[in-house]
């Protein structure tokens, strides 16, 4: 009796573990990714907050985008399980190819996703001076000579937001405030496709011009490395989070949260010894106490 009860509690083990291996954003979310991807308790790790007063000013090149980009190509939105995301269905995708943005060598894109939260004030990954959005979109890029990876990412303002809190924020201080830029048909195009998608591994094919995805101010942004923030969280990955969001509808983030999952964004992870560089020499939203928490002088 004894052996079958211990057999049965190994069992349980077994299963858990399986189970377990299976991360998610819940009852196996973030902050046990860790017990099976060791990785992600790494001292490089992604997403983080960025206290924009801590930064380094530094002359980026502009970022150049082959062509591809700018045109409409086909796309495969697919539910992963974890996020909506976005492939090229043609059989050669080095023709989207992004060079600049003192990135060595030139980049391939391999996939977009989406991530997003509970409500309007929840769902980016990153954070700006502790402040959250609706939701970030990741554009992830790989160099194929040397298997680098780097991945350009974009903040998604709901609406409301920009209404509410941004308004009040500008009667404050006018100076703080990054405008968003419109949702563009492209956006809404991609946001219809993913609201379909309830199951695991249903996808669409839906026509999409990726530089309309990210039309906004391109030039400034931040740049440090960090890691994939979903498991295995491989460190080594140069980020590029641009400063200007992108607004979209907050019913379309309903639909995502109510069809899909109520939630998929890992919280921010502790700095440890980055630095964090701006492309940009002004830095409008420094406050006193911003300076304070800085440990190394910029
Ligand atoms: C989804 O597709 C992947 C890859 O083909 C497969 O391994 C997985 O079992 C599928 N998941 C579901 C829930 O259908």
């Amino acid at each position: 009796m004894y052996c079958t009860l211990f057999n049965t509690i190994v069992l349980f083990a077994i299963i858990h573990q399986l189970i377990a291996s299976e991360w998610n954003y819940g009852s196996e979310g973030p902050d046990v990714w860790s017990d099976i991807n060791p990785l992600c308790a790494g001292h490089s790790q992604s997403p983080i907050s960025i206290t924009t007063a801590c930064t380094a000013y530094k002359k980026f090149s502009p970022f150049a985008f082959s062509k591809a980009y700018s045109e409409a190509q086909n796309f495969k939105i697919i539910n992963t399980g974890h996020t909506i995301s976005g492939t090229y269905t043609g059989s050669d995708s080095s023709i989207f190819t992004l060079t600049g943005g003192d990135l060595t060598g030139s980049y391939v894109f391999s996939s977009f996703h989406l991530h997003w939260g509970e409500n309007y004030k929840s769902g980016s990954e990153h954070q700006i001076n502790g402040e959250k959005y609706a939701g970030e979109v990741h554009f992830i890029h790989i160099d194929p000579t040397t298997g680098q990876t780097a991945v350009l990412g974009m903040f998604i303002q709901s609406k409301i937001q920009a209404i509410t809190v941004e308004s009040r924020k500008r009667k404050r201080d006018p100076s703080t405030t990054t405008t968003a830029i419109p949702t563009s048909t492209e956006w809404d195009k991609y946001l219809l496709a993913a609201e379909t998608l309830q199951e695991v591994n249903e996808s669409v094919v839906v026509s999409l011009n990726l530089a309309s995805l990210f039309t906004g101010d391109l030039n400034t942004f931040w740049r440090y490395t960090g890691s994939l923030t979903t498991p295995p969280c491989t460190e080594g990955i140069i980020w590029t989070i641009f400063k200007q969001p992108i607004a979209v509808n907050d019913n379309q983030l309903v639909l995502l949260r109510n069809n899909l999952y109520t939630k998929d964004y890992r919280g921010p992870q502790p700095l440890y010894s980055r630095l964090v560089y701006r492309s940009f020499p002004i830095e409008a939203s420094s406050s006193i106490a911003d300076y304070m928490c800085c440990w190394k002088k910029n």
